[in-house]
């Protein structure tokens, strides 16, 4: 048999589903496959973008296609169809919508990958990778949604520029719910090692945490229709590297806990170690007491949103 490469699929082709074929094109992951709805348009994306690949340099098939079984026998499913969150639209205003969306596609998609690693993007993504959990009944090693890596990015871009470094120096970690709860780490947040309280005021460090927490409300105020796609693209991208590459990268990942953390039969954003197994371990870290609280306010959010699911699971 002939070696191929890994096969990923990706639902949905709008900005973030096509932004994540950039990047995963880009990276060589793997074929790639661009489902839609609407007619012809990842067909369009999917041919522009195979089209640069011989100026980037890439050696990937990249297909769109309006027909879910083109994506039989894929690796990786990546979810991103959905509707996008307009402004002053919360997060919970989109369950309904996309919890139908997602259930649908999943129903019909894993008996054609049976094999598959399904990565969650769409919001609100810790409910919905629940349901994605729930709908296919597949251990959770094969379930995750992507939040913390975004929202850690946005935390590390913020203090890179307050500190006038390198983002490549400069590690934090984002756990919780993709909410406004969600919990910016400081106490493990560090450059090159070097702990950001010992380089930031209290006052610009707590200002920055606050920005990443809203992070995704500031780009869909200054974009004014949609949200937020290269960093999720790229997020998601950086993910799928992981698995596909059994790196064994260590991220937060949505995740279903099973006591982890005091919480189970939930889906929070913890610590992870990504790799050809998908989520291989879950690490607990030893929170203080203000991050603790935190993280169980954030987690009260999620499971306030899974009873607002309009079926019980
Ligand atoms: N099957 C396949 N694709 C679908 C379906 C469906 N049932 N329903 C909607 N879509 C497609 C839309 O046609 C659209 O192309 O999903 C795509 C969503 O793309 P955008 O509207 O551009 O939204 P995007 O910014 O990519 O965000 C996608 O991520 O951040 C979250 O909340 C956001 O749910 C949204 C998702």
């Amino acid at each position: 048999m002939a070696i191929q490469r890994p096969k990923i699929s990706i639902l949905g082709a709008g900005a973030t589903g096509a932004t994540t074929a950039h990047w995963c094109a880009a990276k060589e992951l793997g074929d790639i496959v661009l489902f839609d709805i609407v007619e012809g348009m990842p067909q369009g994306k999917a041919l522009d973008l195979l089209e640069a690949g011989p100026v980037e340099g890439f050696d990937v098939e990249v297909r769109g296609t309006n027909d879910l079984a083109d994506t039989r026998g894929s690796d990786l499913v990546i979810i991103t169809a959905g509707q996008p969150r307009k402004p002053g639209m919360s997060r919970a205003d989109l369950l309904s919508a996309n919890y139908r969306i997602i259930r649908d596609l999943v129903e019909r998609c894993l008996p054609l990958s049976p094999e598959a690693y399904f990565l969650v993007l769409t919001n609100p993504v810790d409910v919905l990778t629940y349901v994605v959990k729930k709908v296919t009944g597949l251990p959770r090693n094969r379930v995750l949604g992507q939040a913390g890596v975004l929202d850690s990015t946005r935390y590390r871009t913020f203090l890179a520029r307050a500190l006038g470094v390198s983002v490549r120096d400069v590690h934090a970690l984002v756990l919780g719910g993709h909410g406004d709860q969600m919990v910016p780490l400081v106490s493990y947040a560090n450059v090159n090692g070097i702990p950001v309280s010992a380089l930031l005021s209290r006052e610009e460090i707590e200002r920055i945490v606050e920005r990443t927490r809203k992070g995704g409300g500031e780009i869909v105020e200054l974009l004014k229709t949609g949200s937020a796609f290269y960093a999720p693209g790229a997020a998601l991208a950086e993910m799928a590297d992981a698995i596909l590459k059994d790196r064994k990268r260590v991220l937060a990942a949505t995740t279903y806990l099973e006591g982890e953390y005091g919480f189970s039969d939930l889906c929070l954003g913890v610590p992870v170690v990504l790799g050809g197994g998908g989520i291989e371990r879950v690490i607990e870290l030893s929170l203080d007491e203000a991050d603790r609280d935190a993280l169980r306010v954030s987690a009260d959010e999620v499971r306030a949103q899974i009873a607002e699911l309009p079926e019980r699971l």
